[in-house]
């Protein structure tokens, strides 16, 4: 029942060294896995989910030395290294676009009506070298990859084979859904991704995964329909529910998710709950809209659901989305998700962070006040994670309330989370407002 850290590294810690300093604090939140944003060399487009080297470092993380001593000195400390792997494109800039340019999916014309989710215009683009048209699901310069072709295949397995050799245990595959396309390039969205075959890619990964002891978790970034998921549960150990983070923050939509995939997850497999991520406002803003209460009941929630739980950095301090003003930021994509990978504050001078990439505005809630004090967030959320270890299994049975009150049975446990902003009693128990107990 693991907690996964999603670290994006520029914003945790600036680097590799810089995130090994850090391990301490993981430790002592009492994570299982840290699962690093993707760390090769890139020309930044995407902020790194556009690779031009998926065996090295980006020279800004470190080296792949440094990469070796942040998993030896995780592993010291019982934490598990997990990457971000982006199979689905490349960068423009990877060598393969230019020197093995049937790795990509191209078109002598424009074929279908897809559309780039960035730009909203058609997803083909103009080869003036190759005069034909390649595939961009994301920015143009992140052309998508063939999956048809075995090379593509033989390629990933080679890639996977290279890290689980060097340590990492678990995989986040970016766009897990979207690798295969019609090979007919039918009209639709629908035939752009989310295609049946794709499963196939997993369960091959799954066969060299197995070769290893333990064997790496692969997670997939699954944006599909809840109602689609299921089939990504036959061959990814976690899927992704991106449907809970979008979630408003009510009973009514929450329970409703998580009670069809308690319904719907195979036996073997282990739901997953997070609400912030770097392409989304983190849950401190947009579940709790800056109300510290509100915020621990996200926590509570996602901490006492069975199954695993990912804090994205600075959920365990409660951060908010940062300030961005438009003319700092650096994505490119619109609206800007800039304001969801803001420096995470560690103290509350932000001495730490010289010149950063994006602003590092409100320091008010960071590690080192909130370490100093006993009730504060991130001591509440270090209690969470060390109470969850208690749940014998990893059953759910949800239970009568009052409006208002979730109540779900977790074991021989019982939780109960007040979701309104009234305090409530369950059973003799008084709640304060967004109060959540372990009974
Ligand atoms: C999903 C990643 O989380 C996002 O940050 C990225 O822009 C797209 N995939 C494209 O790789």
């Amino acid at each position: 029942m693991s907690v996964i850290y999603q670290a994006y590294v520029r914003s945790f810690a600036r680097d590799l060294p810089g995130a090994r300093a850090r391990l301490d604090h993981l430790q002592r939140l009492g994570v299982d896995a840290l699962w690093l944003s993707p760390i090769h060399p890139s020309p930044n487009v995407d902020w790194g989910y556009d690779v031009a080297g998926y065996d090295e470092v980006h020279p800004d993380y470190g080296t792949l030395a440094d990469y070796d001593a942040l998993l030896a000195a995780a592993r010291e400390r019982n934490i598990d290294v997990w990457l971000d792997l982006v199979p689905n494109h490349t960068s423009d800039r990877h060598p393969w676009f230019t020197e093995r340019p049937e790795l990509y999916v191209w078109a002598k014309s424009i074929p279908n009506d897809w559309t780039s989710i960035f730009t909203g215009k058609s997803a083909w683009r103009f080869d003036e070298a190759r005069q034909q048209y390649y595939l961009h699901q994301f920015a143009p310069e992140q052309p998508d990859l063939d999956w048809w072709n075995p090379d593509v295949r033989a390629e990933f397995e080679r890639i996977l084979r290279f890290w689980f050799d060097r340590g990492v245990r678990g995989l986040r595959i970016d766009v897990a859904h979207g690798l295969i396309k019609d090979a007919r390039f039918r009209n639709g969205q629908q035939y752009l991704r989310n295609r049946p075959e794709v499963h196939e890619i997993y369960a091959r990964w799954q066969e060299i995964a197995a070769e290893y002891d333990p064997k790496p978790t692969l997670m997939g970034e699954t944006y599909v329909p809840l109602a689609e998921l299921p089939p990504y549960w036959q061959h990814l150990d976690l899927a992704q529910n991106l449907w809970f983070l979008r979630a408003d923050f009510t009973i009514d939509e929450l329970s409703h998710n998580v009670e069809r995939v308690m319904r719907e997850i195979p036996a073997n497999r282990t739901p997953l709950w997070f609400g912030s991520n770097h392409d989304h406002s983190r849950m401190a803003t947009r579940w709790a809209g800056g109300d510290p209460d509100k915020h621990r009941a996200a926590l509570f929630l996602l901490l006492t659901l069975p199954g695993a739980a990912i804090l994205y950095q600075g959920d365990e301090i409660g951060l908010e989305d940062g300030a961005v003003p438009p003319d700092r930021y650096r994505d490119v994509a619109r609206p800007s998700r800039d304001p969801a990978r803001t420096p995470m504050p560690w103290t509350r001078s932000g001495a730490e962070w010289v010149d950063p990439w994006l602003p590092l505005t409100d320091t008010s809630r960071n590690v080192e006040d909130e370490d100093a004090d006993p009730n504060s967030i991130l001591n509440y959320t270090r209690d969470l994670i060390r109470a969850r270890r208690a749940f014998s299994d990893g059953s759910y049975e949800r239970l009568p309330s009052p409006k208002g009150v979730w109540a779900y049975r977790r074991g021989e446990a019982t939780c109960v989370l007040n979701m309104s902003a009234k305090s409530h009693v369950y059973e003799g128990t008084k709640l304060a407002k967004w109060e959540g107990a372990v009974l």
